[in-house]
């Protein structure tokens, strides 16, 4: 057959739509009808082909291969588990799109595994034509207005109610509750809304109508309320089937094969969305004239090929179009027609439904044909209830190859010969159609004969399921808040940050001129960065940061050479006596030297000791307290180069010059500026953190002289120990205080620098488990040890180059057992704290910078800022949010930053070279 005629009312017809000739032969119709019918039937070797095409088809798409036009689209879900049936509470659900043209809304309340189930409230509402094909603004207020009057007749009070919205379209989730529309299918084509987020357009709706107490929460496709309403008490089940107007599936896939998704664990719902299989014309062979006809009077014509052979709202119409062509052909109703017959639409799916149904029999069809005005001859019954037949059977048998294709993927993914799995089925089709699902059933049997399946339908036509996924996507969104509750007070404004600077300005000013502050304002009496003239060979030991180093230091006009050593410092030592400190070090010098040659070589030596130190000379500090880890007895108050001195006094073995003492800011902004002559402030932030800059002699009380500059260690990491810094000091950060062995110091340092913000985060961390946002609530034995959260991981989970299941592996090293959404919020966690500690610090260096050019009285100062320390440099956002908060608060200074390569050793031997180039001056 070529042709089926036309479909409306068509000039063939006769008058009153009886044919214009004479009827044929009866043997010539009965080769018309069988011809007819045969078209429907689909061989075995078919059906197998369809399942090995849509497999295909389905792997592509989900290794991420397909076009733009993929012949089944894949779509993650963001479900990732099958219901425990543990949750509980009150749900609304809205589900539009899957039974036509109603939109139904239900009241569920889920009573846990414990509770018996409640029979869910539900009310249907008739979505006018002109609404499913007008403005989308028109149908989401429609939905509003239908979920406003349904609510109207419930005492619902001002109970926030969170609502699941069950919309059975293609979309693209990226989240439970964030949902774009890809296309229309069925029998809705509003404006404006592909490409949209409907949740989004629903939320608008609503507040448009003035209901306040619904909380949009998720979407979810019917095929997933299918398959979550499924009582849990019968198993898992892992595929949802629907077939109702339109058709589809989803099923638990394993992550990792999931392309779209960084996930390399567990599984995750994907909704085939295989009603558009065969868009691709692969379905060519099968597709009847009626078929053809059919997609050209749809609203989408070429899309949604395989629905349109399946799906409830196509079944009517095809028998429909079948049915007018054999009574144009004279086969039927004695060749009349009439306009119900030539029109679409009027025979639907339950009249196929009822004509089919052996219990209600002829007396049916009858019925049903003279709704449509028309009067069936005796042998018409017979031959109509074939047609029926012929397309649901064809409808069945290819449903049932798409759901083998399902099994023989779960088969291959699980890598399970045998499986066995149940299949949650819902939709009108299902529930309406006498044999469709024997059908169904006996064709998947064929087609995957090793499955053993069960099918269950499904609970309140997936309501249920709906309801199980919002309460967890409710949940989740109680999570969120509770996690952005927790990191607001992390977020500073630029008018906080502001305040911080003018206060630090004040304390600043005050420490210069003496006065109680806490800022130290320390001397450090070196006078000049390097001019490059400086020649010799020198010690140098740099302690107090991650590494005790010793180091040979090579000053030549090719330039500088250094041969180090790093050295442990074992806890017991940095909080033991003051002796054995002392000792310790002159231990591993006398190592050096030995390693390196120089014994009975008393060479110069630089000493950076990264600790606050006031001094009165280059060689004189004396040690005001300790910070960061150390703790050693008898040395606060004390002259550390006299302390050094003596130890080595104790060591008769060797003899060394102890020069100069610098701070590890002095010593960085030394050793760069050796490099640029630009550099005239020295940053840490590393352990500990601090600054340095070259201040005018005249602003620094207790100096005396009155020309020329000093470089001043600020030992900012007390700024604030007075209770003057504005920052608001969260109950985190209380506890590290608490914790430290220094309560109450550093308070500024313990907001940004290393030995902090992990411990910062174990505690947010702590709490959040706590609320049972994280780790699903389980007690994490790890997370109370103190400083297991190095800062190190702060860097590594913060990168932009780490996958999602990288971020994991780290915290699973912990022995932190976290899910991906777990994972997303430790790393939320941390980009708050880091982002806060490098604010604050761009804080600091945006009051320096200013500092000098005002007191140089410039316009603009163009300066270099010499860095160092993990934090900084190890960190991959830290350096240019640093940058970005100098920019904002120091307009008029153009900053750059220099790494330090070489440490602040290198500087502390500069210093030395200085001060012996000095001294030697003197001595002539
Ligand atoms: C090093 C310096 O390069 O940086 C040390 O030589 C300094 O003196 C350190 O203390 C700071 O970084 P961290 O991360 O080691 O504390
Ligand atoms: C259509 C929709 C799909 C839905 C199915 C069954 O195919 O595109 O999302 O699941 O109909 O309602
Ligand atoms: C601590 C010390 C300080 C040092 C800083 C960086 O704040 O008190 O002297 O510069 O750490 O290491």
């Amino acid at each position: 057959m070529d042709s089926i005629g036309p479909v409306g009312l068509g000039s063939r017809d006769g008058p009153q739509g009886c044919p214009p000739e004479g009827l044929p032969h009866p043997s010539d119709s009965s080769k018309v009808v069988q011809k007819c019918l045969q078209q429907f039937m689909v061989t075995k070797a078919q059906l197998q082909q369809i399942q090995d095409s849509l497999l295909d088809s389905m792997e592509q798409a989900l290794m991420g291969h397909s076009g733009p036009m993929p012949a089944v689209r894949m779509l993650p879900t963001y479900v990732g588990s099958t219901p425990h049936g543990t949750e509980q509470g009150d749900f609304v659900v809205l589900e539009l799109g899957a039974t036509g043209a109603s939109m139904r809304v239900l009241w569920v309340t889920l009573t846990g595994t414990k509770g018996r189930r409640v029979q869910p409230r539900s009310q249907e509402f008739v979505i006018p034509p002109e609404v499913m094909l007008g403005p989308g603004q028109q149908l989401f207020d429609f939905a509003a207005h239908c979920l406003a009057e349904f609510l109207e007749a419930l005492p619902v009070g001002n109970q926030c109610l969170p609502l699941g919205f069950n919309f059975s379209f293609p979309c693209h989730q990226t989240g439970l509750d964030r949902s774009t529309l890809i296309s229309w299918t069925k029998g809705f084509r509003c404006s404006d809304v592909e490409g949209q987020d409907v949740v989004q357009l629903l939320r608008e709706a609503i507040k448009r109508q003035g209901t306040s107490n619904l909380d949009v929460v998720a979407m979810v496709n019917d095929t997933v309320g299918t398959m979550m309403g499924c009582d849990p008490e019968l198993g898992p089940c892992e595929i949802g089937l629907v077939v109702d107007t339109g058709t589809n599936a989803c099923y638990m896939e394993e992550a990792r094969h999931v392309a779209a998704l960084d996930e390399d664990r567990g599984r995750v719902c994907v909704s085939i969305e295989w009603g558009s299989f065969g868009d691709d014309e692969v379905l060519g062979p099968l597709l009847t004239p009626f078929d053809r006809a059919l997609d050209q009077e749809s609203l989408n014509p070429g899309a949604q090929r395989f629905e349109k052979m399946i799906g409830g709202l196509y079944l009517g119409e095809l028998v429909r179009l079948v049915l007018a062509h054999l009574a144009r052909r004279g086969i039927l109703f004695g060749g009349c027609t009439t306009p119900a017959l030539l029109s679409q639409g009027s025979v639907t799916l339950e009249h196929v439904a009822e004509m089919e149904d052996p219990s209600t029999g002829a007396a049916r069809v009858l019925a049903v044909l003279q709704n449509l005005g028309l009067r069936p001859g005796p042998s018409d019954v017979e031959l109509i209830q074939h047609v029926c037949a012929a397309v649901s059977t064809r409808s069945a048998r290819l449903c049932a190859a798409a759901l083998a294709a399902v099994l023989s993927r779960l088969q291959h993914s699980r890598e399970q010969h045998t499986l066995q799995i149940a299949v949650a089925t819902g939709g009108q089709v299902f529930e309406r159609h006498p044999r469709f699902h024997n059908v169904l059933q006996e064709t998947v049997m064929l087609l995957a004969p090793e499955c053993d399946i069960s099918f269950i339908p499904s609970v309140d036509g997936g309501g249920q399921g709906v309801a199980m996924v919002t309460a967890v996507a409710a949940r989740l969104a109680a999570h969120r808040h509770l996690v952005e509750e927790t990191l607001a007070p992390f977020q500073l404004d630029q008018e906080r940050l502001a305040s911080v600077q003018v206060q630090m300005r004040e304390a600043m000013a005050k420490g210069l001129r003496g006065e109680a502050s806490s800022l130290s304002m320390l001397p450090s009496y070196v006078r000049a960065t390097p001019d490059g003239s400086e020649r010799g060979d020198f010690l140098a030991l740099d302690l107090g940061g991650t590494n005790f180093r010793v180091l040979l230091v090579r000053v030549a006009a090719a330039g500088v050479k250094i041969t180090s050593q790093v050295y442990a410092i074992p806890e017991c030592v940095a909080q033991g006596s003051g002796q054995q400190l002392f000792d310790h070090i002159v231990d591993c010098i006398m190592d050096f030297q030995q390693r390196q040659g120089l014994g009975g070589q008393s060479l110069p030596l630089g000493f950076t000791f990264s600790f606050p130190c006031k001094q009165v000379g280059l060689d004189q500090g004396i040690l005001l307290n300790w910070t960061k880890g150390f703790n050693a007895s008898d040395c606060e108050g004390h002259d550390v180069v006299a302390l050094l001195r003596e130890a080595i006094g104790r060591r008769q073995a060797v003899e060394l010059k102890v020069v100069a003492i610098v701070n590890d800011t002095v010593g960085t902004m030394m050793s760069c500026g050796y490099e640029d002559h630009r550099c005239e402030v020295g940053l840490i932030v590393g352990t500990g953190t601090n600054a340095c800059y070259m201040e005018e002699l005249q602003n620094v009380a207790g100096v005396p002289g009155d020309s020329g500059h000093m470089c001043i260690n600020m030992e900012w990491g007390a700024f604030g120990d007075d209770g003057m810094l504005d920052v608001p000091i969260t109950c985190f950060d209380a506890s590290v205080d608490r914790e430290s062995i220094n309560p109450g110091k550093q308070r500024f340092e313990k907001l940004i620098s290393g030995m902090y913000l992990g411990e910062i985060v174990r505690h947010i961390l702590l709490h959040l488990n706590s609320l049972g946002v994280l780790f699903r609530g389980q007690q994490t034995q790890c997370l109370q040890t103190r400083d297991i959260f190095k800062t190190k991981f702060l860097s590594e989970i913060e990168s932009d180059s780490l996958a999602l299941r990288q971020v994991r592996a780290i915290l699973e090293d912990l022995g932190l057992p976290l899910t991906s959404d777990d994972a997303l919020v430790v790393r939320e966690v941390c980009q708050a704290v880091s982002r806060r500690a490098a604010q604050l610090c761009g804080v600091g260096v945006a009051a320096v910078v200013e500092k000098i050019r005002e007191n140089r009285s410039l316009e603009e100062l163009t300066v270099t800022v010499g860095v160092d320390g993990t934090l900084y440099k190890l960190h991959p956002h830290f350096s240019s949010l640093v940058a970005a908060t100098v920019r904002e608060l120091a307009p008029r200074c153009a900053v750059t930053f220099l790494q330090s390569e070489d440490g602040s050793g290198k500087g502390a031997a500069l210093v030395t070279a200085v001060a012996c180039r000095l001294a030697q001056a003197a001595q002539v």
